[in-house]
């Protein structure tokens, strides 16, 4: 082996090791149940079941935070995906969006898993209980139809 392969191996070894001190935080925020959306009296168990199973992980307060999520550098991934995801829509904040704002949203999220955007390929082979079905995807359609302005 080259001297400078095996200076490589050191520094992605030491990168790996000395990583592990830099620990993003895995709190979640404390919730009010008002503002959920399960709040909302128009939601249908077969939708609310789909945000929890599939989309409350990052976009919700209530993270299940996996064991690779205590282990750099995937602890780095998995904190900036519930980060950026409960900074662009917030389940458990919905009550203090806007009537615009959630209408918008709701159109996002049918559109999203329409596509097969939502939740990401990198999240349902780790979590193969959030791939959506079909009657996944309908559910989400249907009740973001009524909640659109
Ligand atoms: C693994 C984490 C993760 C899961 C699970 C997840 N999302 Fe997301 N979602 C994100 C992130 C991160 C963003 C922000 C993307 C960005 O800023 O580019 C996002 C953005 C969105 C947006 C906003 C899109 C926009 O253009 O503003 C919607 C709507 C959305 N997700 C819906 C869902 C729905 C519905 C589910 C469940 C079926 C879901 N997401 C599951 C991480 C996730």
């Amino acid at each position: 082996m080259s001297k400078w392969i095996k200076r490589a191996i050191w520094i992605v070894l030491a990168i790996l090791i000395f990583g592990q001190a830099i620990r993003p935080s895995r709190a979640n925020p404390s919730t009010q149940a008002a503002l959920d959306i399960s709040a909302e009296a128009a939601l249908p168990p077969a939708t609310m079941s789909v945000f929890h199973r599939a989309c409350n992980d990052c976009h919700s307060n209530f993270t299940v935070w996996p064991w690779y999520s205590s282990i750099a550098p995937s602890s780095w991934l998995v904190a900036y995906d519930v980060k950026a995801g409960r900074k662009r829509m917030n389940l458990s904040e919905w009550g203090n969006y806007t009537a615009e704002h959630r209408s918008k949203l709701a159109k996002e999220m049918c559109k999203e898993v329409t596509e097969g955007e939502m939740p990401g390929p990198m999240y349902t082979l780790m979590h193969s209980q959030a791939k959506l079905t079909g009657a996944d995807v309908q559910a989400v359609c249907s009740w973001s139809e009524t909640a659109q302005k």
